[in-house]
């Protein structure tokens, strides 16, 4: 048998009864045996500033996560759309992530995206940035099969549980895909 990925995963939400941290917690939950799946904590991270980034350098809590996304075999990434775009606080991450020498955070670690939204669009805009911007990273984004979670109201328990049957099964199906697609971009090669 193959030997497990280790894939690490960030939200786009800071919120406690985030729909897309939720959905995070599910794929843990769906993964096959060969995929471990760990949460990345990023809340602390302070908005970019050129200045303190050459007076103090990078900070200890992004550095800590470039690491931890550099020895990953993937990042997977659910994100909510704000105002048809990134939420600022997770674009401010990116862009702190993408500092330091080369290869910096993200370059050359493969990537793969999803969101839910309360809404009918199921984040389809920010998804599309987020693309945009993992490109301009040299971080490769699975092309397909998208998740795009609408009305995440009514597929989500109160204790934010991925309780819509469809949804588990597509999500599961999704990490199928996720792992072959993390598999042709070894460690090792990057
Ligand atoms: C939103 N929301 C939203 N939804 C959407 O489908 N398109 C949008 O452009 C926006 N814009 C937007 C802006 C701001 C500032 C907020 C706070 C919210 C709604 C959003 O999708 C909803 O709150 C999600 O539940 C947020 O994701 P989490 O926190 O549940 O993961």
């Amino acid at each position: 048998m193959s030997r497990p990925l280790s894939l690490v995963m960030l939200s786009g939400s800071l919120r406690t009864g985030s729909y897309n941290t939720a959905l995070l917690r599910a794929l843990q939950e769906l993964a096959p045996d060969t995929l471990r799946l760990t949460m990345l904590e990023w809340r602390t991270v302070p908005v970019y500033d050129g200045d303190c980034e050459d007076r103090e350098g990078i900070p200890a809590v992004v550095t800590d996560l470039q690491a931890a996304i550099r020895a990953s075999d993937g990042l997977v990434i659910a994100t909510p759309e704000y105002n048809h775009s990134l939420p600022g606080g997770f674009k401010n991450l990116l862009d702190w992530l993408s500092r330091g020498p080369m290869p910096h955070g993200l370059d050359g670690v493969p990537t793969a995206i999803l969101g839910a939204s309360v809404g009918t669009i199921g984040t389809t805009r920010a998804q599309a940035i987020l693309r945009q911007t993992l490109a301009a990273l040299n971080a490769p984004t699975m092309p397909s099969p998208q998740v795009l979670v609408t009305d995440a109201n009514n597929r989500f328990s109160a204790d934010g549980s991925l309780t819509d049957q469809a949804t588990r099964n597509f999500v599961g199906n999704w990490l199928v895909a996720v792992e072959r697609w993390m598999r042709r971009f070894p460690l090792a090669e990057r």
